[in-house]
């Protein structure tokens, strides 16, 4: 309901100017796919459904009421199979003629992962793989046995692994997964209990994995840590594979990746490096978010038949800088509104300023322009700091996003600048490809470091920008150019003048378990609640020290809509 009133608005249209309303997936395929489960094993499953019966019915079942009722529109509403609108959001907005297409991810109605191909402004999808064998399900399995939050703690396993040895990948192929060499596969569901239960695994997978989930926030040990590599590990194999198998079916040079487990961007990166494409393409929005995209376009091109443009080694999602945006004059007010220290300042002055601040080890929240579409933050709602300093990363992990300690943080670096500072030679606008830091950059362990246990490791500076560096020398990298963002382009190249250093390190503008600010008062509120030094919003620079105390009322929380 936010999400639609918000594009009316910015658009400046009612529901009656619309002429089709897309959905991202068939509510009644993936209603078809539940009742099965649940029949096929009943009554097993008979608690959960119920459960998640009542919730279906309501929500899912009258999606199509429900849009027309909330949207106040009478006109037509059409539906896209799920990974129809993966795919599409993958090869619509890439910079490729044509490409081989590739979605994976927890389950859409029926389907798990597929393949397919683009070609002009036409998807087909050739092969498919079927519930309930998912790689999105199999990496939640271990998610939640790791002691993770499903569905969004994916991407802690993923940082977790480097600290383990790939004890366990054996054991998940002898047991949980049939691979096939096209990369298909079968799960033993003897050792998985998401289709009749209320938990991923069952007390089968507990028994081979030496024990069960990790309560949630209690200590990790060395355990999860080789759970988290065996089962990255095996996605990466079974990631190489699908991508074999799509790039002999299309014969095609060029790869297009969405589907939630494209935002595993280490296995992107293995892709890249040993994968049989030249170039690869992934959707920032790799997610069910950007199933909203993929449904609009297949609208747009399939059914409305216009065509597409592809201009030449440019994407057209424009740095995924598509969400909303705040005038000066707004955020004045909003300043002003809030008793809030500040000073105006002129763009270069601001940019110039900034930099100095980041060269002087202070951590600064960057909020400016319009906000980014997709899970990662790309210089519009970012937390800044000095990748040189050693202590960067446990003073932003620790005091600033009150996060794990283990958790690394990724560089933005000058788009020319990647190879001088990485082994990567292509683009990664969107923070999607995980690439290893130079080799001359690094910094070996001593004899009396090596022995150190696994978390004790990432306070050791690995690197001559160590923030960003992880213990396995690797990094998340956004390349940034001066097209997409200038303002965030201009302030790394300040930063370059001051320091003679190219990059930054980027993390999301949150803390831990909250979304990425959107507003000016949301962005306040996370400033005044964090060690963070300075917070730049838009052409305006606050100071931590010049604020009045924070009182969080209720009467302020009202006025500015937050929970
Ligand atoms: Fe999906």
């Amino acid at each position: 309901m936010h999400a639609v009133k918000y594009c009316l608005e910015a658009a400046h249209i009612r529901p009656r100017d619309l002429t089709f309303v897309g959905f991202y997936d068939k509510p009644l395929l993936k209603f078809e796919r539940i009742l099965e489960t649940y029949l096929g094993i009943a009554p097993r499953g008979f608690r959960s459904f119920l459960m998640a019966g009542p919730l279906w019915l309501k929500d899912k079942l009258y999606t199509d009421r429900n849009l027309r009722a909330a949207l106040g529109y009478d006109g037509k509403v059409l539906y896209s199979e799920h990974h129809e609108s993966h795919a599409a959001s993958a090869f619509f907005p890439s910079p490729f003629q044509e490409a081989a297409i590739l979605t994976m991810d927890g389950v859409g109605e029926w389907a798990t992962a597929s393949i397919g191909m683009g070609r002009g402004s036409e998807i087909d999808l050739i092969r498919e793989l079927h519930w309930p064998d998912s790689l999105g399900l199999l990496y939640s399995a271990f998610t939640y046995h790791t002691g993770f939050k499903v569905n969004s703690g994916e991407y802690k396993v993923m940082g977790l692994a480097p600290y383990g040895e790939p004890k366990y990948a054996d054991l998940i192929y002898c047991e949980l997964v049939d691979l096939k060499e096209d990369g298909s596969f079968k799960l033993n569901q003897k050792y998985f209990n998401y289709l009749g239960g209320l938990t991923m695994t069952s007390p089968a997978f507990d028994e081979i994995f030496g024990g069960p989930p990790r309560i949630p926030e209690s200590r990790l040990t060395q355990r999860e840590m080789d759970l988290a590599r065996s089962i990255q590990v095996v996605c990466e194999e079974i990631m190489l594979r699908m991508a074999r198998t799509a790039q002999k079916e299309t014969g095609m040079e060029n790869l297009c990746l969405a589907g939630g487990v494209a935002l595993n961007c280490v296995g992107n990166g293995r892709l890249l490096r040993e994968g049989p494409f030249k170039k690869i393409w992934i959707q920032p929005a790799a997610g069910d978010a950007g199933g909203a995209l993929g449904v609009a376009q297949l609208i747009w091109h399939r059914h409305c038949k216009k065509p597409r443009t592809v201009s030449a080694g440019r994407d057209s999602m424009k740095g995924a800088y598509l969400g909303p945006e705040y005038t000066d004059a707004e955020i004045e007010k909003f300043l002003r509104s809030t008793g809030a220290g500040y000073r105006r300042m002129q763009r270069q002055e601001l940019l110039r300023q900034v930099a100095e601040l980041l060269a002087a080890e202070k951590i600064v929240a960057w909020f400016n322009g319009r906000m980014e579409f997709g899970p990662r933050a790309l210089g519009s709602r970012s937390i800044l700091g000095d990748p040189r300093s050693p202590k960067m990363q446990a003073q932003m992990n620790l005091k600033i996003k009150f996060r794990e300690g283990f958790r690394p943080f990724a560089p933005s670096v000058l788009v020319e600048r990647v190879g001088e500072y990485f082994e990567l030679a292509v683009e990664s606008p969107y923070m999607l490809l995980v690439a290893q830091v130079r080799k001359d950059r690094q910094v070996p362990l001593t004899a009396e470091q090596t022995p150190l246990w696994g978390i004790d490791k990432l306070n050791i500076p690995r690197s001559d920008i160590p923030a960003i560096t992880h213990i396995d020398y690797s990094a998340r990298v956004q390349t940034v150019c001066r097209e997409t963002n200038p303002d965030y382009y201009d302030l790394i190249k300040e930063f370059e003048k001051i320091t003679g250093c190219g990059l930054l390190v980027n993390t999301s503008f949150n803390v831990r378990g909250e979304p990425i600010v959107c507003t000016p008062a949301d962005a306040y509120r996370c400033f005044m609640r964090t060690h963070i030094d300075h917070l730049a919003l838009g052409p305006f620079l606050l100071d931590k020290e010049a604020q009045p105390e924070w009182k969080e009322t209720e009467e302020w929380k009202k006025t500015f809509q937050l929970d």
